[in-house]
C-alpha cells in the first residue's frame, strides 16, 4: 500500500476559477447563432471537452455535423472564442472559488508538487489574471495536447513534468470526461461537483470550500 502523494494535478475551468459558467454561456450564444439551443444537462456533456470536440458535439446535437466545411467549423470555434475571451477579460484574483488558495498552500507546504492539465488554450491567461502563476510547477494546456479529454494524455503529461508517478497522483476534476481521463492515467480522481455526474470518481466533494489536505491524505491512504 503506497500513501506517498508525488503531485495533485488540478483541472482549471469549474475547479479553481468559476469559467465553466463562462464556458456555458459562450457556446450557448453560439448555438443560438446557428439554430442549436441547448440546456445545462446537454453542457454536462461538454465540460472538460476541447473546443473543436465540443463543437462537433454541438453540431451532432442539432443534427448538423454534415453542414459545414472544416473552414467553416474553424469560424465557429474562433467565435465561440471571442465570446469566451470577452467573458473573461474582468476576472480577477476575487474569481479564484472559495477554498482553492489555501489548498494550493497547504499542498506547497507539505512538499507536494502542484500541476495543472487543462483541456482549454486559455488556461495560461486565466490562471494569470488569477494570481496563482506562482503555486503551478507545471501547467499543461491544450496547446500541447494531441488527444482531448476523457483521453489520459494531459493528466499523464502534467505528472511526467513535474517527475511524478501517475499511482502516487492525485487529479481533481468537475467534468465527468475529465474523471475518466484521470481514472486512465491510473490516477485517484476527486471529483468537485454532483455526485450524478461525478460517480466514478474515487472521491467526491460538493464544493471546493470542503478541499482539505488532511482529508485527501485520509481517502488517499484508504485506496488500495
Ligand atoms: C475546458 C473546458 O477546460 O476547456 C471546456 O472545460 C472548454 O468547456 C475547453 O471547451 C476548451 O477551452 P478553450 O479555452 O481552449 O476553448
Ligand atoms: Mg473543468
Amino acid at each position: 500500500m503506497t500513501t506517498h502523494i508525488d503531485a495533485i494535478i488540478f483541472d482549471l475551468d469549474g475547479v479553481i476559477t468559476d469559467t465553466a459558467e463562462y464556458h456555458y454561456l459562450a457556446w450557448k450564444k453560439l448555438g443560438e447563432e446557428i439554430g442549436i439551443p441547448f440546456d445545462r444537462e446537454f453542457n454536462e456533456t461538454l465540460k472538460g471537452v476541447s473546443r473543436m470536440d465540443s463543437l462537433e458535439r454541438i453540431l451532432e446535437h442539432g443534427g448538423r455535423q454534415n453542414d459545414f466545411t472544416p473552414v467553416q467549423k474553424e469560424a465557429l470555434a474562433s467565435k465561440k472564442n471571442d465570446h469566451y475571451v470577452q467573458l473573461i477579460q474582468t476576472i480577477t484574483e476575487k474569481d479564484v472559488l472559495p477554498g482553492v488558495e489555501n489548498f494550493l498552500k497547504q499542498i506547497k507546504e507539505a512538499g507536494i508538487k502542484i500541476a495543472m492539465a487543462s483541456s482549454s488554450k486559455n488556461a495560461l491567461f486565466v490562471t494569470e489574471k488569477l494570481g496563482l502563476m506562482t503555486y503551478f510547477d507545471h501547467i499543461v494546456d491544450a496547446a500541447t495536447v494531441v488527444r482531448s479529454k476523457p483521453d489520459p494524455e494531459v493528466f499523464l503529461k502534467a505528472a511526467k513534468a513535474v517527475d511524478a508517478a501517475p499511482a502516487n497522483c492525485i487529479g481533481v476534476e468537475d467534468a465527468a470526461a475529465g474523471v475518466c481521463a484521470i481514472n486512465d492515467a491510473e490516477m485517484f480522481a476527486v471529483g468537485i461537483g454532483d455526485r450524478s455526474v461525478l460517480g466514478h470518481a474515487r472521491m467526491i466533494l460538493q464544493s471546493t470550500k470542503e478541499l482539505n489536505l488532511e482529508t485527501f491524505l485520509n481517502e488517499y491512504a484508504k485506496k488500495d
